[in-house]
């Protein structure tokens, strides 16, 4: 795809921004059918520096007012034209209002094997348990947490000297290649 005709997203990150990273470098590459315009981070996120790196407009957006962030994502996501949003370690909860904005058109990733373990500390909760696997899973965003339709998931098992460090390591490696399939999923 041509830099031209591929579509322009934006990614809302909070952290560590491993998974923005890795869009990032997916979209540069020829299949890619998004091209990463804007990253919008609710926070001064070490993520940021893969944002800066790379020449890509950044903001930070303080969310402790909901409405009024809300608001200024999307005078920034309409002023640069903005048609699809991806979600990455984001960690505010995007309200009914803004998602209908999008509709359809925000994803993200989430650490585990969808609908179980919804919300945080995911691996923590499937050691606990005693899971055999956990996974990732990349899902429309809807107005309840972790719930929106699955686009790709991909299981993770879970071994006998597991620890959470180890099985995040695991988990995460896999996001970035389900990330990767899922757009091209939704694009292809
Ligand atoms: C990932 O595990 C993602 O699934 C979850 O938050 C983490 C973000 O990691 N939503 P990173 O900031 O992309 O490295």
């Amino acid at each position: 795809m041509t830099g031209l005709k591929k579509i322009k997203t934006a990614v809302f990150i909070s952290g560590r921004g491993s998974n923005l990273n890795n869009l990032i470098k997916f979209s540069k590459t020829k299949k890619s059918p998004i091209i990463i315009d804007l990253v919008i981070s609710s926070k001064k996120a070490f993520g940021l520096k893969y944002a800066n790196q790379h020449k890509i407009k950044n903001k930070i957006i303080n969310f402790k007012k909901n409405k009024i962030a809300e608001k200024n994502c999307l005078t920034i996501l309409n002023k640069r034209n903005i048609k699809f949003i991806c979600l990455a370690g984001f960690m505010k909860i995007l309200s009914n209002d803004f998602i209908k904005k999008f509709k359809g058109k925000i994803i993200n990733i989430h650490p585990s094997y969808l609908p179980k373990y919804k919300g945080l500390n995911t691996s923590v909760r499937a050691l606990q348990n005693n899971e055999k696997f956990s996974g990732c899973t990349v899902h429309y965003v809807a107005a309840k947490l972790d719930s929106g339709k699955i686009i790709l998931q991909k299981k993770v098992k879970i071994t006998k000297n597991e620890t959470v460090s180890s099985l995040d390591k695991k988990i995460i490696k896999e996001e970035h290649k389900l990330y990767r399939a899922a757009v091209l999923k939704i694009f292809n």
